[in-house]
């Protein structure tokens, strides 16, 4: 492969960058709100490029950066108008291929987003689609025609809460769209479309992009009789007949095979919403060749109710957490590979949504609170089976914007959802609070990079508000305390690099009487770790038993958390004996506390 101008050849880069991607820390780059260079108020390339020594001094190994690709932005790029084109509020091509040179650098890799189970309906592929019957584009997308009662062909609902179909006059037919009627899905049964996707992906990897986050890659593959889904399916009726449809595993390999495989090193990690175990290692075996790793969804929809994402799961308890931690653990981990993530654009922050009401007594107290929630977060991601992805302002202990207001929000699906509850009745005030604890609007309000006017995000006016917590919880404070939650990540991040218990080692959940106390033990080759974290705002105890007890007490304490303490006291150990029973052995830990403890496999 040739250098071309800017770019480094990328057979070399990706063997010189090395280290097994399972091992590393991702890190979630959220274009529209990560960093403004030129006062438009909207993020862009060369604010990448201004931060570059921050990733890089974090630690992370490889940057997942969101669409940049030119589109209309009914969804902040993941409405691609056109694939071979930086979208102009980001910049340009230019400078995108310098950011590639910049983070490569510094050892850092680049993960672009790839959206292709669907593109926006301005590409020039859905425009020619739509045009005629017999145009030859037509079948690179979904058409159908109505059912009998010249309704959409079946009634499978979209993410948007509304059909999954739209008529278009022109032609009369349908054409199917999972998400927003601006996102038709592409047609992966056509032989001409997916080739044209391929040329494309090996435009990419031409450049030395080194991997891609494949946007719901398991819903490409659609039932060919598209069936009716019972009536009272859950969000967003019909899943169960495009979710891991039955061409889905041909059509991996098939993609792999014409693209990425002919790049090795090359990172897929997809994201496959609702899938089995057994389905996870069929994506991410690496003797499959279809995907390196998937995202792990189910963490970062903990309490949500699965059913309807804008109420909380009455069920939810720490103990699905534990669940499905060891579960993924023990179906997926020594047989195909996963990333694990707590927060992401698409969710409000884990600090919110775990600890909000919790950690939300305001002040500095409040402050004390978050951050310690925000660390004990961070202990939890790091350590767990599973590559970590921290998502930008996590490593800050950003919490959750407080948007109170309608006008404070910007995405589509949550103001459809606004004003279809009003219209059914609820109170205004009911539905701000649901939107406040479940907008994925939360997650994407700009980065807090100072202290000062707009965050120090943008100069202008910034495209979605500041959350006015940024006058306590910002990068440039952060750097320098060496108790902050970044110089906790920092040496979370650090750690890793350092022991191949957290990316190699075997997990044994300890059974615990009191459900917010997580106690486990990672082993790999000559080394163990325990890692104890309280998820609650209270101090909690209960008994632990004598033989990890003994272990922690001989324990080297590689690092620790707590309120408004970065470290245990003195005496270090989160242990009390009672009485005269060597077995009566309490765990006692302070709000959030948590703590990594590292012992020599001789002990
Ligand atoms: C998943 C992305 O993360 C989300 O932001 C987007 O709206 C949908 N896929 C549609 O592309």
């Amino acid at each position: 492969m040739e250098a071309k101008d800017n770019v480094i050849d990328t057979a070399e880069t990706k063997q010189s960058i090395g280290r097994d991607w399972k091992e590393g820390v991702l890190y979630q780059l959220y274009p529209p709100s990560f960093k403004d260079s030129n006062g438009d108020g909207w993020g862009d390339i060369g604010g990448m490029l201004e931060k570059v020594d921050y990733l890089a001094e974090l630690g992370v190994s490889a940057v997942w950066i969101g669409p940049v690709c030119d589109s209309p932005m009914e969804d902040n790029g993941y409405d691609i108008r056109d694939y071979y084109k930086i979208h102009d509020a980001y910049g340009t091509m230019e400078q995108f291929e310098e950011l590639l040179v910049k983070l490569h650098k510094r050892d850092i890799r680049l993960v672009m987003d790839l959206v292709i189970n669907h593109t926006s309906d301005e590409h020039a592929w859905f425009e020619a689609s739509r045009s005629s019957k017999d145009n030859p584009y037509r079948d690179y997308y979904i058409w159908k025609p109505p059912a009998a009662d010249g309704g959409p062909p079946n009634n499978w609902r979209s993410f948007s809460e509304e059909s999954a179909w739209e008529l278009d006059e022109r032609t009369g037919e349908y054409y199917l769209h999972i998400f927003d009627k601006k996102q038709p899905d592409l047609n992966w049964d056509s032989e001409a479309m997916r080739q044209d996707l391929y040329e494309m992906i090996r435009f990419w990897l031409e450049k030395g992009v080194d991997g891609f986050r494949l946007d719901a890659i398991n819903m490409i593959s659609k039932h060919p009789d598209f069936p009716d889904a019972p009536q009272d399916a859950r969000h967003p009726r019909g899943q169960q007949f495009y979710k891991n449809g039955p061409r889905i595993h041909e059509m991996l390999r098939e993609l792999h095979e014409a693209t990425f495989g002919r790049y090795p090193g090359t990172l897929t990690l997809g994201e496959a919403p609702t899938v089995t175990m057994d389905e996870v290692v069929r994506y991410t075996a690496p003797e499959r060749k279809e995907m390196d790793m998937v995202l792990q969804m189910e963490l970062v929809r903990m309490g949500k109710d699965f059913g309807d994402p804008w109420k909380t799961d009455p069920d939810w308890s720490p103990a699905m957490l534990k669940e499905s931690v060891v579960r993924w653990y023990e179906e997926v981990f020594n047989r195909g590979a996963y990333a694990l993530y707590l927060s992401t654009h698409d969710h409000p922050r884990m600090v919110g949504t775990l600890f909000g009401d919790r950690a939300g007594v305001g002040g500095t107290e409040g402050k004390s609170c978050n951050d310690a929630a925000a660390k004990a977060i961070g202990t939890f991601l790091h350590t767990l089976p599973g590559t970590p992805l921290v998502y930008q302002g996590e490593e800050l202990g950003m919490p959750n914007a407080n948007y109170r207001s309608l006008q404070d929000y910007r995405d589509k699906g949550t103001v459809s959802a606004y004003q279809r509850r009003l219209a059914e009745g609820e109170s205004e005030r009911d539905i701000l609070a649901s939107l406040h604890a479940r907008s994925r609007d939360g997650a994407r309000s700009p980065m807090h990079w100072t202290g000062g006017p707009e965050a120090g995000f943008t100069d202008g006016t910034p495209w979605i508000r500041i959350n006015s917590q940024a006058k306590e919880t910002n990068a440039e404070d952060e750097q320098n305390d060496f108790s902050s939650v970044l110089n906790h990540y920092r040496q979370l991040i650090r750690l890793r690099q350092q022991s191949p218990v957290p990316a190699r080692g075997d997990l044994n959940m300890l059974e615990l009487e009191d459900e917010w106390l997580f106690a486990y033990v990672r082993a790999a080759a000559e080394e163990r770790w325990i890692v104890l974290i309280n998820f609650s705002n209270q101090s909690r105890s209960c008994r632990i038993d004598e033989k990890w007890a003994c272990l922690i007490e001989q324990g080297e304490l590689l690092l620790a958390s707590g309120l408004a303490t970065s470290g245990f006291p003195k005496s270090g150990i989160p242990l009390q004996r009672r009485g005269d029973r060597k077995d009566d052995c309490m765990l006692d830990l302070l709000p959030y506390q948590s703590a990594i403890y590292r012992i020599s496999a001789a002990d």
